[in-house]
């Protein structure tokens, strides 16, 4: 366990990726809970486990391979987290975003996250696909910022501007993708809790008062994290239940690995259509 990675251990790791390809990325993307399906449409694809890297967490949940396959999808280099580190998984904030250092550090300048989330807007249906607008960093709200710690000088600043995450040219190219491909696009804040446990009903009308239109247990961190360094970041929800306002359902991991089946269609052709686009 680490709380704060330094540069160096940061840097061993990018080097031991960069060893093993022969492209430069110029796109890092964030498979989220039943997405991981994009990862096998790579072209030209090297595939680095995670427990390979020096420093390195292993995912360990169901529905999560662990692993970076670094290739081509549509033409552009990308490198794909087949899989992300969760902070409910006991990892530290610094273990969670280390990816995220490790895309920066290997001159990555853009991020494409996506995540399985709840509907906290009444209109959103599951299946449906989320333009991330905005985020409510509710972990960082308790004390769980990843920026805590010695500052990393070299990539970013003490105090870094949060006023637009989600890249505005970037939300216009996924919407524009979007319609040219016939998909319902959504909009709206995502907020981002530690899980593991699923809200309560009271946790959901405290959120759909504070204004978030979806709710996940990732995306947040790495999105601060992508920002401090300059990343230009886009955020996919894909919907994968209705929040339970009032009680009177359940949610469940299975239901939100299915919905991913439904979902990774839509969110495969709004990323394929952004990488043509960029
Ligand atoms: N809450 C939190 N995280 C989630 C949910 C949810 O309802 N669905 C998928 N990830």
């Amino acid at each position: 366990m680490q709380n704060f990675i330094s540069l160096s251990q940061i840097d061993e790791v990018a080097q031991k990726i960069k060893s093993q390809i022969s492209i430069q990325p110029i796109v890092g993307i964030i498979l989220g809970s039943g997405l991981n399906g994009l990862a096998n449409s790579v072209q030209e694809a090297v595939n680095i486990p995670y427990g390979d890297l020096p420093n390195f967490p292993v995912s360990t949940v169901h529905g999560h391979a662990g692993r970076f396959v670094i290739g081509k999808l549509e033409g552009k280099p990308v490198l794909v987290m087949q899989g992300r580190i969760h902070f409910y998984e006991g990892y530290t904030m610094g273990e969670v975003t280390l990816p995220v250092r490790v895309m920066q550090r290997m001159g990555i300048p853009s991020l494409i996250v996506t995540n399985a989330a709840g509907g906290v807007n009444a209109d959103f249906l599951p299946g449906d696909v989320m333009l991330i607008t905005d985020q409510l960093n509710l972990m960082g709200m308790s004390g769980l910022n990843p920026l805590m710690g010695p500052n990393l000088d070299e990539i970013g600043p003490r105090f870094p501007d949060m006023s637009q995450v989600y890249d505005r040219e970037y939300c216009n190219l996924a919407r524009s993708v979007a319609k040219e491909n016939d998909v319902t696009l959504r909009e709206g804040v995502y907020a981002g809790l530690s899980g593991p446990s699923f809200e309560s009903p009271a946790d959901l009308r405290f959120l759909r008062l504070a204004g978030a239109d979806a709710v996940g247990m990732s995306t947040v961190p790495e999105a601060i994290i992508a920002r401090h360094g300059n990343m230009r970041v886009l955020g996919l929800s894909g919907i994968s239940n209705k929040a339970n306002l009032d009680g009177s359902t359940i949610t469940t991991h299975e239901e939100v690995i299915e919905a991913g089946r439904v979902i990774t269609p839509k969110i495969e052709k709004i990323i394929r259509g952004v990488l043509r686009g960029l």
